[in-house]
């Protein structure tokens, strides 16, 4: 299946530029969470540690923190992009701040096929992605990660409030309970519609990605 760019992911990165934006104290968080996650997440037998990032935009969120953290330069970064323009700048932005292994990929994060070569993961991070999905991806998806992950490994997620009466952050948060992660962190700032979470997960659970499977499409 051919999935295309469905919206003009660009200009949305665009709200990043105003200092009081949802999405500018948004980014403040992940990056909180990011650097706490540096800190906490299992290595592997070597020392080192791997990092996924789904839909991950121009990278804002991941490639300052590894370039800042005293642990950042032993992380295998994988950036999952579909919008290549977005790729493009995340690809500058790591050679410009020396993270050499950082790879960023233009591809379907949604195919389970991408993550055929691809390696247990220590952190992972699926921002800006669960608000566009069906409620049905969102479980999906959710109920994958176990499969990309080591277990111990930490995910941090964003999910906006939604317009109508319930929060359809806790919808998330019910999935990451029920597919056996154990919640670490939660941000729902009273003056704001997005929030933050970070698991981990609990234990190996048996999942795997089917080949040819699909775990979300953009709405
Ligand atoms: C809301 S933005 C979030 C970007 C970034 N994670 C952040 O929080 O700043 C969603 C991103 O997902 C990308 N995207 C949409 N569908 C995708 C897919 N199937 N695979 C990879 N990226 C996808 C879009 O191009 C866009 O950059």
């Amino acid at each position: 299946m051919n999935v295309s760019v469905g919206q003009d992911w660009v200009r949305w990165h665009g709200d990043y530029e105003a200092p009081r934006s949802s999405l500018a104290r948004r980014l403040a968080v992940v990056r909180c969470h990011l650097w706490r996650a540096l800190g906490e997440a299992p290595r592997d037998p070597a020392g080192g540690r791997r990092l996924i990032s789904l839909c991950a935009g121009d990278g804002r969120d991941v490639l300052p923190v590894l370039a800042a953290h005293p642990a950042g330069t032993d992380v295998r970064g994988l950036l999952l992009e579909l919008d290549p323009e977005l790729s493009g700048r995340a690809r500058r932005t790591a050679g410009s701040m020396g993270l050499r292994s950082v790879d960023v990929r233009t591809v379907d994060a949604g195919a389970a096929d991408t993550y055929r070569d691809v390696g247990r993961a220590h952190i992972v991070l699926a921002c800006g992605v669960f608000g566009n999905l069906s409620d049905a991806d969102m479980r999906r998806t959710v109920a994958a990660l176990p499969a990309l992950m080591v277990p111990g490994g930490i995910v941090i997620w964003t999910r906006g409030r939604g317009l109508g009466a319930g929060d359809r952050s806790d919808d998330v948060r019910d999935g990451f309970a029920a597919y056996g992660f154990l919640e670490l962190a939660f941000v729902r700032p009273e003056d704001a519609r997005f929030r933050v979470g970070m698991s981990r997960l609990r234990k190996a659970n048996g999942a795997r990605l089917e080949p040819g499977a699909r775990l979300f499409q953009f709405l």
